[in-house]
């Protein structure tokens, strides 16, 4: 089974996820951290954010998702990929629909035959349409950009809930504009707006959802 968790950033996506599963025993897949890694493999080389300039350096890179880590051509960039720079420089690789086909297709091959939570932008439209399972998440800038500060300033960053709220509306903006695959909600995908809820509320109505969706297929099958 595959389950979809897409949403703009800072509504919970990533504690959802990996909360997910493990109490239902899947694998996850953060798919923002490949996009994070590909442009920090950019930003190193000093690549222009143009579709021809980056598609020659993507044979180049070996992305691996041991858990909880991200591993960018045999180095351990989990920390290097969460700076502010790279942050932004993801939603502008992410625009470009050679990075898109490329990340879509490893994502589709390291989902194969498993039962897996996936979570980005384009999970349910674009990458697995066919998922059993789709969310949508969806909460309040202010509110994203608070929990987002709160997080920031838990790891040592200085930032302001001002600063944060800036830098997400400009990447919400670009993620919801692009041409291929933007951020929006897939037509069959369940909305969950996580302003007013906390995170155990979240992943509980969640997991009730797929849980329920499970039975369904068995007794079907
Ligand atoms: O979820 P995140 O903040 O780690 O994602 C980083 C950037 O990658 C974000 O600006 C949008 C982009 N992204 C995307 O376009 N599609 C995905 N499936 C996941 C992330």
């Amino acid at each position: 089974m595959i389950v979809t968790i897409d949403g703009p950033s800072g509504v919970g996506k990533s504690t959802v996820t990996k909360a997910l599963a493990t109490r239902l025993g899947f694998d996850y897949l953060d798919t923002g951290a490949m996009y994070r890694a590909v442009a920090l493999a950019m930003l190193r080389r000093n690549i222009p954010w143009d579709d021809a300039a980056v598609a020659a350096v993507l044979p180049e890179l070996t992305i691996e998702l041991p858990p909880g880590q991200v591993w960018l051509n045999g180095e351990d960039v989990s920390a290097a990929i969460r700076s502010p720079a790279v942050s932004q420089a993801a939603s502008q690789v992410a625009v470009l629909p050679s990075v898109r086909r490329f990340l879509a297709e490893q994502q589709r091959r390291i989902a194969a035959g498993k039962n897996i939570v996936c979570e980005g932008r384009d999970q349910g439209t674009f990458v697995f349409p066919q998922a059993e399972c789709k969310f949508f998440l969806q909460a309040d800038a202010r509110v994203r950009a608070a929990r987002r500060a709160a997080e920031l300033q838990a790891h040592g960053q200085t930032v302001t809930v001002e600063s944060v709220l800036a830098d997400q509306e400009q990447r919400d903006r670009r993620d919801a504009l692009r041409e291929l695959a933007p951020l929006r909600p897939a037509a069959d995908a369940l909305v969950v707006d996580t302003t007013n809820l906390t995170l155990e509320q979240v992943i509980e109505t969640l997991e009730r959802v797929i849980r329920a969706r499970q039975a369904g297929a068995v007794d079907e099958g």
